[in-house]
């Protein structure tokens, strides 16, 4: 089967995608500058799938590596472009660092594949729908306007991927707008390496429960919510890997769409952070310290997905609840103690 150029693929999304690429039979080979993930995680998928990846170390923002590379994989019918900066609170201090990481290594990728016929897949995000007028939200949900440079770069990629798609029909691209990807693989071999003190939910409850930080803060309890905590739509990592599976496959078929498209990738279900903190406690018998603190800023009240069109066109439906994702994610936790990657 085809061989899959998965761009970021040592990091947390990515590892979880190449082990579904091995599995469903594709030959995924990974580039990534290790710039937010660690060359152990090769040993780490080996272990799982009993393949170890082909792995190149550079940075996609040189586009005469990229070029070199991309002569030198012929074979490569597919990427999957998840490398790109990722902290929401960093980009607003510091902008041009990401606009130069995700603009350059996405038009490098880009220009390299031109004049070829290619199947890409982008790592989009739900950020780009701000706090929606209409729940669950659709694909058809007006863009709002970003809150922060990380959503700024989401947005502006998926035009340039629009038109890019729209200009020369050699590029079939899909967008895929993930949820809140959460948990990891149940083997605990891999998953998500925050660096310092984690700044998502999930990480930051299974680091406090294993005692590396202190109590929880819940960023607001007066929101218009049924126990006034946030809502958003929590995704296992597994599932959302198995959607670039998906995503591939339908490109590969010549989506009947057309050469540019996009879908939510979520579970269609909204839990909020008191839910979150119970499900953590129930699914792993561990009490989570916690306080009630003020809204984050820049935070939207709540998001959840409508996932119909995933679930018809992709024929992909997440499959993992908030209980697993708990588990997986603690489990995960626990393993990183007695074995840091580092
Ligand atoms: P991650 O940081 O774990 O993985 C990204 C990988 O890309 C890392 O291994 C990093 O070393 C690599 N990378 C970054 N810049 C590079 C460059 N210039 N050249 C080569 N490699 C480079 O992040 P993740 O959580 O796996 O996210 C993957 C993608 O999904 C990102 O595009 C992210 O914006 C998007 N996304 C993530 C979330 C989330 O909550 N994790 C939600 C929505 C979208
Ligand atoms: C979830 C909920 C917090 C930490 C971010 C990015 C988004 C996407 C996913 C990349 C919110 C609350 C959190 C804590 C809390 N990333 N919370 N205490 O903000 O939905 O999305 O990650 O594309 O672009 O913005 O995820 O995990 O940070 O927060 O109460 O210590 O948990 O306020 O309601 P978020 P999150």
């Amino acid at each position: 089967m085809s061989d899959i150029l998965v761009t970021g693929g040592t990091g947390y999304i990515g590892s979880h995608t190449v082990v579904e690429l091995q599995r469903a039979g594709y030959t995924p080979i990974i580039v990534d500058n290790l710039v937010n993930s660690n060359a152990g995680v090769l040993d780490q998928v080996e272990k799982i799938t009993g393949v170890r990846p082909e792995f190149h170390k550079f940075d996609l923002c040189d586009s005469e590596k990229v070029n070199r590379f991309v002569a030198d994989h012929p074979n490569i019918t597919g990427v999957i472009h998840f490398a790109a900066y990722k902290a929401v609170g960093e980009s607003v201090q510091q902008p041009l660092k990401y606009y130069h990481n995700n603009f350059f290594s996405l038009i490098n990728l880009l220009n390299a594949y031109a004049g070829k016929s290619v199947n890409f897949v982008f790592s989009s995000s739900c950020t780009v729908y701000g706090q929606p007028d209409v729940l669950p939200v659709t694909e058809e949900a007006p863009v709002k306007k970003a809150e922060s440079p990380y959503g700024n770069t989401k947005q502006i990629a998926e035009e340039i991927l629009a038109e890019t798609a729209a200009a020369n029909g050699n590029y079939h691209i899909i967008s895929l707008r993930y949820f809140n990807p959460v948990g990891a693989h149940e083997s605990a071999l891999i998953g998500e390496l925050p660096l310092g003190v984690p700044q998502n939910l999930v990480p930051f409850i299974t680091q406090s429960a294993i005692g590396k930080r202190g109590p929880i803060t819940v960023f607001g309890d007066d929101y218009r919510t049924p126990d006034g905590s946030a809502i958003r739509d929590y995704i296992h990592v597994v599932d959302l890997a198995k959607a670039h599976v998906a995503a591939i496959r339908l490109l590969e078929e010549g989506n009947p769409a057309g050469n540019y498209d996009v879908f939510n990738i979520g579970t269609g279900k909204g839990n909020s952070v008191l839910e979150v903190i119970k499900a953590f406690e129930a699914s792993t018998g561990v009490k989570l310290n916690y306080q009630i603190g003020p809204r984050r800023a820049g935070d939207v009240e709540q998001v959840w997905g409508d996932v119909s069109k995933s679930t018809r066109e992709l024929g992909w439906k997440a499959e993992l609840g908030i209980e697993e994702m708990m588990r997986s994610a603690w489990k995960w936790e626990q393993y990183l103690k007695d074995h840091p990657l580092t």
